[in-house]
């Protein structure tokens, strides 16, 4: 166990509940990690005031504010290296982080995702898998990579697809499964570290 805790930057654009959990998480100091800055891609959200509320620092960076994505993707990267993370986790971080943002902070960025990889990569995952008509579905904790969700699996989760179910009550359901994954990850990973060895991650330094 490293004598300090690890240093997070959370990057997140939505309602913020797998940030809630490793606010939660990180409240037992022997978790292992603290979340040192929050940051999302726009301003407004539920994800930004959970952050507040727990005494986080937090930044905006808005790709439209920017001239190129490319100015966009390093300007980001610098707002997360003022925090010095050890580890960044894209936790429902709509945006794709681009080839400065990976030159810094490549192998040590994380990103959930709410389907099982290889299948029902991008924005739609619990739709996709519903229309497809999957049985099984899940969510996915991968190390960042250049491409669509592409990136070596960290951790995976099965969640049943029900006969019933909607966009929203399977989306619901995966999240339940996303926050537990991402939570129990995200400690093994600060605790243990993770080695990377083509698309085959372990934890353990
Ligand atoms: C998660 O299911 C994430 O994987 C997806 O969007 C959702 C974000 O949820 N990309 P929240 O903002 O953490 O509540």
């Amino acid at each position: 166990m490293p004598d300090a805790p690890a240093r997070l930057v959370v990057l997140v654009s939505g309602s913020g509940t797998n940030l809630q959990a490793l606010i939660d998480a990180c409240a037992d100091p022997s978790y292992g990690a603290q979340i040192v800055a929050v940051g999302a891609d726009r301003d407004g959200i539920r994800g930004l005031e959970r952050a507040e509320s727990a005494s986080i620092p937090t930044f905006v960076a808005r790709v439209g504010d920017f001239s190129s994505r490319e100015h966009w993707d390093a300007a980001l990267a610098d707002k997360v290296a003022a925090f010095e993370p050890d580890l960044v986790v894209l936790a429902g971080f709509m945006k794709l982080v681009g080839p400065a943002f990976l030159e810094r902070f490549g192998g040590r960025t994380v990103n959930t995702h709410p389907a099982l990889s290889p299948s029902f990569p991008g924005m739609h995952g619990p739709r996709d898998a519903l229309e497809y008509g999957v049985k099984i579905t899940g969510a996915t904790l991968f190390v960042v990579d250049a491409g669509v969700d592409t990136g070596a699996i960290v951790a995976q989760r099965a969640v049943p697809v029900e006969d019933d179910d909607d966009v929203a009550s399977l989306h619901e359901r995966i999240k339940v499964a996303e926050r537990a994954m991402l939570v129990e990850s995200v400690g093994r990973i600060a605790r243990e570290g993770i080695r990377v060895d083509g698309r085959r991650v372990r934890f353990g330094s």
